[in-house]
């Protein structure tokens, strides 16, 4: 099993340019089973969800292969209906699979998805509201079997419970073929939607108001392929900038999304870093030492602070000067990489939702585990920063979500080696 051994203490300076975004790329290639011919989708990450997205491709009779970051995907075959189990715990994006191969072929036949453990990821928001659209929806045993009586889905009103992510990606696979039209109320914000949204309509798809909360989709019965470019990925962003405002120095962000950056770069400003972002570009300049965050730093569905910004954030903030306060209200169980930052000598209790991080002088080296994708992130960004040598250990949590972090970090000047 692969290491990554990192000597933390030194100032961070360089430039990264960021990869396309992961949770953008994974609805996408999922989007490219709909258009039934061939989509050339830029800016696909090199990350092992990625590869688990294109083997269910290839499983459900597409064609998807990889130029460098572009993935070319040809759908016209994708007459398959089943995802094996083995695929679908992979990791939690193969559930939105289900709208599209349910959008496509009018059946689907998956199990319950894989993915970081978070707390509990129930997927009931998503079958009630492919219910809705007129599947029927049998579970047995973790496995799941859609299907639209005529053949497509029929459109209508609903109003999720909850602005989820992947029930409102869902919803739309599904909602995109069906007949008529499909309003979403309360539906997701994130940018990631919005980008899902721009290629469904590049290949020919009718959708509205993504970014704000009601959604309209026009069912069409036909799309067609496209080149389309995925956009950079808003928490590799913040997790590079988190280690080089905890580890002290400069770097360039290029190919950033700054817009989309907004809510983690208004937080990470109070910790008196400082930023100047034009065109694409964020420029960040770190002094000696961070400010602890005076008001609580609340994870909440976009255009608030995202959940999946707080663990590489409190890793930085464990060597801050004062005391900062998160509050994680998406998650139930998301402070799983504290112990290991504990381990490195932090100061950190939680309480609930809450974790209480107490900034200490230095954090030291230490072995730890990564125990999810962005808990292993924040524990390189609390390596960096600590004195002396530290090994991150089960990697593969992080690999699925960076590309080679280890040359990234690399560019900043970052001692860090896989071994
Ligand atoms: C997506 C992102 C993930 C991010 C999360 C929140 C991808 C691949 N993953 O995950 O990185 O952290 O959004 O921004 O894009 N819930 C239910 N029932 C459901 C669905 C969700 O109770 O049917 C709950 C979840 O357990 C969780 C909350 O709603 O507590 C948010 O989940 P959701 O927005 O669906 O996140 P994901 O799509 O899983």
């Amino acid at each position: 099993m692969q290491k990554l051994v990192i000597e933390g203490g030194r100032r961070l300076c360089g430039e990264i340019e960021l990869q396309g975004s992961k949770n953008s790329a994974l609805p996408i290639m999922a989007a490219s089973l709909l258009c039934g011919e061939e989509c050339v989708l830029h800016g696909c990450p090199a990350i092992t969800d990625i590869y688990s997205a294109s083997r269910i491709l290839n499983c459900l009779g597409a064609q998807c292969r990889f130029l460098g970051n572009t993935a070319v995907i040809n759908s016209a075959g994708a007459e398959g209906t089943e995802i094996p189990a083995a695929l679908m715990r992979e990791m939690r994006s193969s559930i939105m699979f289900m709208g599209a191969i349910l959008g496509r072929n009018g059946c689907a036949a998956v199990s319950i998805p894989g993915g970081c453990e978070l707390g509990p990821r129930p997927i009931d928001m998503h079958l009630s509201a492919l219910r809705k659209l007129g599947a029927s929806v049998t579970e047995d045993g973790g496995n799941i079997v859609c299907r639209l009586p005529s053949g497509r889905g029929k459109g209508t009103r609903m109003t999720l419970p909850f602005p989820s992510v992947g029930a409102t990606e869902n919803i739309i696979l599904c909602a995109v073929m069906a007949e008529g039209e499909t309003v979403i109320n309360n539906a997701a914000r994130e940018p990631e939607i919005c980008d899902l949204c721009g290629f469904l309509r590049a290949c020919g798809a009718s959708v509205e108001g993504d970014g704000g909360s009601s959604i309209v989709i026009s069912g069409k019965k036909r799309l067609h392929g496209c080149e389309y470019t995925v956009m950079p990925d808003r928490i590799a962003g913040a997790t590079y900038l988190s280690m080089t405002a905890a580890a002290g120095g400069e770097m360039i962000l290029k190919n950033a999304c700054i817009r989309e950056m907004e809510p983690f770069l208004t937080v990470l400003e109070q910790t008196g870093c400082s930023m100047y972002a034009s065109e694409g570009r964020i420029c960040l300049h770190s002094g000696s030492r961070l400010r602890a965050v005076r008001d609580r730093i609340r994870t909440m569905p976009h255009p608030g602070f995202p959940t999946d910004a707080q663990a590489v954030l409190m890793a930085a903030l464990a060597g801050a000067d004062g005391t900062s306060v998160f509050e994680e209200t998406v998650f139930e169980c998301r402070y799983r990489h504290t112990d290991a930052l504990i381990k490195m000598g932090a100061e950190i209790e939680t309480v609930g939702r809450a974790a209480v991080v107490r900034g200490v002088k230095k954090l030291h080296g230490a072995e730890v585990a990564a125990t999810d994708l962005r808990g292993g992130a924040a524990m390189v960004t609390a390596a960096l920063a600590a004195e002396g040598i530290s090994v991150i250990t089960d990697i593969m949590h992080i690999d699925r979500g960076y590309e080679r972090i280890e040359d990234a970090v690399a560019g900043l000047g970052g001692r860090i080696r896989r071994v």
